[in-house]
This record gives C-alpha cells, sequence and structure tokens, in this order.
C-alpha cells in the first residue's frame, strides 16, 4: 500500500486552482494504486505558525529550550515529520503569490527540514534522509513565469525538497490563470494533460 501525503496551500478555499488539480491528482493516484493510503493537509484553511526562535530551539535542544513551555509547536513539528516520512509520495499544491510559494507551505517546510530527522549535517554539507520519496509538485500562476528569473517557485521547491533527499520531483504547471478565460482554459488543459501522463485521464 502506497502512502501519499498531500499538502494544498491555495487561499481560496474551493476555488483554488491549485488545491482543485492537486485534488485531481489525488483522485487519479488513487484510482492507480488501489488502497492508496492518503493524508491530506489543508494549509489554506488550516495554516501552520511560522518557525520562531523557541520553537526551533527546540528541535535542536529539547531540554535546554525548556520544551514544557512549547510542547504544541515541537509536537506539530514531530506530527508534519512523522506524516512525511511515512509517505511514499509527496503531493503539493502550490500557487504563486508575490512571485513566490504562500508563506503557509514555507512555515510547513520550517517544520519538516529539520537536522536530525530529514537532513543531517557532513564535513561536505547537508545530506538529505528522506531518499527515495518521489513528489509531484503543483504550480499554479496567474502570469506564466516558467523560465523566466520570476519563475522562484521550481528552484527553491528543488531546493528545499532536495535538501531532505527528495530529488525525483514531476512539474505540473497550471500557467496565465490570471490572463483571461482562454489563457486560463488553456494553462490549465497543459496541466491535465500532464496529470494524464502520470496517471491517465482525469474524470471531469
Ligand atoms: C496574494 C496573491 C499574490 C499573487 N501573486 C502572483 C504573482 O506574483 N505572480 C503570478 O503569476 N500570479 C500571482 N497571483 C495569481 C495566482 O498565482 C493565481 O491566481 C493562482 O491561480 C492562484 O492559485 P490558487 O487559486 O490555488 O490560490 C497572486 C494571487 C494572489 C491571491
Amino acid at each position: 500500500m502506497l502512502t501519499l501525503l498531500q499538502i494544498n496551500t491555495g487561499i481560496h478555499g474551493p476555488a483554488s486552482m491549485s488545491s482543485i488539480l492537486a485534488d485531481e491528482i489525488a483522485e487519479a493516484f488513487s484510482n492507480r494504486f488501489s488502497g492508496t493510503n492518503h493524508i491530506k493537509r489543508d494549509l489554506g484553511e488550516d495554516p501552520i505558525p511560522h518557525l520562531d526562535q523557541a520553537t526551533f530551539e527546540s528541535f535542536s535542544n529539547p531540554v535546554s529550550a525548556n520544551v514544557s513551555a512549547f510542547p504544541d509547536e515541537l509536537a506539530l513539528s514531530d506530527k508534519l515529520i512523522s506524516e512525511l516520512k511515512q509517505a511514499d509520495v509527496l503531493l503539493i499544491g502550490a500557487p504563486m503569490y508575490n512571485f513566490m510559494i504562500p508563506s503557509t507551505l514555507k512555515a510547513w517546510i520550517d517544520n519538516v527540514a529539520r537536522a536530525g530527522e530529514t537532513f543531517r549535517f557532513s564535513e561536505t554539507g547537508p545530506v538529505g534522509l528522506l531518499s527515495g520519496k518521489r513528489a509531484i509538485l503543483v504550480i499554479a500562476q496567474g502570469g506564466e513565469f516558467l523560465g523566466t528569473p520570476a519563475d522562484l517557485q521550481t528552484g527553491y521547491l528543488r531546493m528545499a525538497l532536495g535538501l531532505m533527499g527528495i530529488t525525483e520531483i514531476e512539474f505540473v504547471y497550471a500557467m496565465g490563470l490570471a490572463m483571461g478565460p482562454d489563457k486560463a482554459e488553456a494553462g490549465l488543459e497543459v496541466a491535465r494533460k500532464k496529470i494524464a501522463e502520470l496517471f491517465g485521464p482525469v474524470p471531469v
């Protein structure tokens, strides 16, 4: 049985295009791999607190950081990491907000990228501890920035997941979503074609 961890991050609730596409991928994935264990978080609806000093200190030194004062934050990070460790496939819906990923997704990354848990330091630099997992990243953009200096999402997500050893990544781009109905429709068509290539046709 495969475990799929889905992280939606769009702020538009059920109208979030990145979430709609990520949901379609989750459905196609579950149809393809029956019995999939599907863990889903919607950070748009249920955001994760940004990392602060006390929480960060509790990651590396629970005793001196007086963890008893911050049990919830440490427990949340432990839970998020446990979900990620369980996952065979990580699916993220990531809209572009102000040229970057949503801040809630950055907060999730700050909580799961923990030395000693998901990567370790070495004399040659960090070594990821989660190799063998695959990731599918949906990138939804109002404009069309793939391949331009304004596409800061692709490189950042590769680096952040790569830090933890997740290097097998498929990107699904839906672009031009705020450039009028024709462009938006074309952008969604490109995304759904890519999803169909990965998992077969998406039921509409
Ligand atoms: C706060 C905010 C900032 C945005 N910034 C950008 C941007 O920098 N570049 C871009 O191409 N689109 C931008 N957009 C448009 C979204 O990327 C686009 O509408 C996308 O479909 C949003 O995905 P969602 O529906 O899952 O939220 C922005 C949208 C919002 C709400």
